[in-house]
This record gives structure tokens, C-alpha cells and sequence, in this order.
């Protein structure tokens, strides 16, 4: 099989990562040429570090799971990139004993702040190993968008409850341990001496749609998608946040 890296990869970007992708694709743009170091913490089965891998960097995922690890590792090998891509298990928190301090070029940190004890902690360790210049991805769930959600779906004591607790969390079961507006997740990579650069709405509008509107013209939905995960007050009310930020 032919392993030879690829600059120009086409990642299988739906509605749904398509507003993710598009940033990401423009950091790579800006290194075009080199291969950069990248970390994905809480990079569980590899959707976005085997294809980050077949585009000819090096992925080390950190996640406490075996099992999500062990998916990764076939994922890789599936897409014959098992050289370029290193599982690591270990807690975010604590980076800085599985790679390098301020090695990293890109990391990566998705769908993980809102399901670790202690969020500030996971930034301090993200942005201790990113090299000076280094960029983060981060991607968290959105308060608005549970509220909404509960809202319209009846569950009104629920989307009640959420909207006056601190954290934004549901009452009874909740997944989550806390959720996030742009400005509290802002203020977490803040604190951490990070600097936002740019911030989106991921899957504004696709989780609204019925799967068949879904299915019927994804390629407008798509355009649609992007168009609305730039501009308030669409892009707050996205079932995640997207920031970008950078180490100075
Ligand atoms: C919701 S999944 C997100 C996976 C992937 N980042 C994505 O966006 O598809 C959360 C992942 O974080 C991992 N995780 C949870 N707590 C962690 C911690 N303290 N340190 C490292 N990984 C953790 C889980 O094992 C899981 O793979």
C-alpha cells in the first residue's frame, strides 16, 4: 500500500465537522510543506488524528480509555498510517510526563473539557506542552443548545434547570459535568495564558433537522453550516463551541 504523506488530504468532512475542519485546515495551510508535531488529548478512536496522519503529520493521542486507544490503533492501521500515529494512555491533566513540555505544534482537546474533573487544570497541561507559537483546537458542549434542546423537546423542568445551574448541567442523569457559553470557555484558555483566536459554532443547525432533511442535500446543509458557525447569535446557540487559540 501506498504510504507516501499527503499534504493535500480530503478528511470526510459532513455538516457536522465541517466548521472544525475548515480552521484546521488553514493552520495546516499556514505550515504547508512541514510535518507537524500534533497531540490529540481525549482523542479517543482517531476521527480527527488518522486523518491529520494520512495529511503526513505525527498524531500522539493521550486518553485515559484502553479500549477507545485500542480502536485507535486499528483505525491507523486500516489507513496505513501506524507509524505517524502514537497511542498514549494517560490523563490530560498530567502531559507533561507522556510528551514533551512546549513541543507540540497543534493540539488538539475535543469534546473533553466538559467531562474531566478539573477543565483548568487539562488547559494548564494543553498549553504547557504547546510550543511557543503552537496553536490548540477546542472543542466543548454548548449551554444554549441544551437548554433549546430540552425546551423544544417538552422537557421544560429540565431546560430550566440547566439554564440556572453554574455549570449548565441537567439536573438527574447528566452525561456532562458542566457545559459552556463562548465566554466562560474563553476565559478557560485565558487563564491559561492562551490567546483566542478565533471561535465558531459547531453543528448549528444540522442537529435540528430531521435525519431526512439531513440526507437530502447535504451539500447546501454544509454551506449552510459554515455560513451560520461564524455569526452570532447562530454560532452561540451550537450544540459545541470551537475555539481556537494560541500560545504567544
Ligand atoms: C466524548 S469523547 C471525545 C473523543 C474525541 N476527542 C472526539 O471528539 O471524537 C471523550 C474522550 O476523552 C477521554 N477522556 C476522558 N477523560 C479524560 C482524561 N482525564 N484524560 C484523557 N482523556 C480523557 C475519553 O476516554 C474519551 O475518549
Amino acid at each position: 500500500m501506498d504510504q507516501t504523506p499527503t499534504r493535500t488530504f480530503q478528511p470526510h468532512v459532513t455538516a457536522r465537522t465541517a466548521a472544525v475542519w475548515a480552521v484546521l485546515r488553514a493552520e495546516l495551510d499556514r505550515h504547508a510543506g512541514r510535518e507537524l508535531a500534533v497531540l490529540d488529548v481525549g482523542g479517543g478512536t482517531g476521527g480527527f488524528a488518522v486523518p491529520l496522519a494520512q495529511a503526513g503529520h505525527r498524531v500522539t493521542v493521550v486518553d485515559a480509555s484502553p479500549d477507545a486507544l485500542a480502536s485507535l490503533t486499528r483505525r491507523a492501521a486500516d489507513a496505513g498510517v501506524s507509524d505517524r500515529v502514537r497511542a498514549v494512555q494517560g490523563d490530560g491533566d498530567a502531559l507533561a510526563g507522556l510528551v514533551e513540555p512546549g513541543s507540540a505544534d497543534l493540539i488538539l482537546c475535543h469534546a473533553v473539557l466538559e467531562v474531566v474533573d478539573d477543565p483548568a487544570e487539562v488547559v494548564r497541561s494543553v498549553a504547557g506542552s504547546l510550543r511557543p507559537g503552537g496553536a490548540v483546537s477546542v472543542l466543548v458542549a454548548g449551554r444554549a443548545a441544551a437548554v433549546l434542546s430540552r425546551a423544544v423537546n417538552g422537557h421544560l423542568d429540565q431546560a430550566a434547570a440547566l439554564l440556572a445551574d453554574p455549570d449548565g448541567r441537567a439536573p438527574g442523569r447528566d452525561t456532562l459535568k458542566r457545559r459552556y457559553d463562548v465566554e466562560t470557555a474563553a476565559a478557560l484558555l485565558r487563564a491559561a495564558g492562551l490567546t483566542v483566536e478565533q471561535v465558531h459554532g459547531v453543528r448549528v443547525l444540522v442537529d435540528l433537522l430531521p435525519a431526512a432533511a439531513v440526507e437530502a442535500d447535504p451539500a447546501t446543509l454544509l454551506d449552510l453550516e459554515l455560513a451560520a458557525s461564524a455569526q452570532a447569535p447562530f454560532r452561540d446557540l451550537a450544540a459545541q463551541l470551537h475555539l481556537f487559540a494560541r500560545r504567544p
